[in-house]
């Protein structure tokens, strides 16, 4: 059903590389790490879980600039990253990972938050879910919709721009509604909110108009 490679990560840049770094970092890269961390910290608040400490783990992390804004803006989180890419390894409040397997025991967080990692994974998106519902209460997943080969290749050219310099691989497709719903009932979770659209580019001209909202999604889920 999901068809593409595994991700894979460059120890080495080119020049090219590190020209589309700068380029998405500059564009864009900022402005969606502020967005979405605000629109994470308002989701985890609505959960209102009653705990002292609520503990969640980000997995596909990334730069783990999401994880550490969550940790600021929620005082009583205390937050983890888990990824495949080999840089992240020295950083505080990393955990090492194969990419199939969370090293936790059962129940061990109380939020798992897939931002934009789970088109990068298809290949192993069922045993990512599966885990994520093992050590955790709740998963909240942000990600794509696409509606056909026009809306595909646009978030393919974004992801280019945002992850080929990294050597993170592109996705041949993504979610539709459809597929994701399916996904939910496949595992036996309970979808308990959905946000689409989620405007991420409303900041660049032009830009706000071809990269819609409605590309972009959040999905809220008990496990
Ligand atoms: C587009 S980046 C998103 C980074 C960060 N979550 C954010 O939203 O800024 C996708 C990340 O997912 C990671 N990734 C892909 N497959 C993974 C897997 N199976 N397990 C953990 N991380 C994975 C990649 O290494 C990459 O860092």
């Amino acid at each position: 059903m999901y068809d593409m490679s595994s991700p894979l990560a460059k120890d080495k840049k080119s020049f090219f590389d590190k020209l589309l770094i700068r380029f998405h970092k500059n564009a864009s890269h900022s402005n969606r790490i502020a967005i979405l961390s605000r629109l994470f910290t308002q989701k985890i608040q609505e959960l209102a879980i009653q705990k002292e400490t609520i503990t969640l783990l980000d997995i596909g992390c990334g730069d783990m600039k999401i994880t550490k804004i969550l940790a600021e803006q929620n005082k009583n989180l205390q937050t983890t990253g888990v990824d495949i890419y080999p840089n992240t390894r020295n950083w505080k409040n990393y955990v090492a990972f194969d990419g199939r397997t969370l090293p936790f025991t059962e129940k061990s967080f109380d939020i798992i938050l897939f931002s934009d990692v789970l088109h990068h994974d298809y290949e192993n998106l069922d045993q990512l879910i599966k885990e994520a519902k093992r050590v955790s209460n709740f998963i909240m997943i942000k990600d794509h919709f696409e509606y056909g080969f026009f809306s595909r290749t646009l978030l393919q050219l974004a992801d280019i721009v945002g992850n080929y310099g990294y050597g993170v691989s592109i996705p041949k497709r993504y979610f539709t509604k459809k597929r994701f719903q399916e996904l939910v009932k496949k595992h036996q979770l309970t979808e308990i909110k959905q946000q689409c659209p989620v405007y991420l580019y409303n900041h660049l001209p032009l830009v706000k108009y071809i990269f819609k909202g409605k590309y972009q999604f959040t999905s809220v889920i008990k496990t």
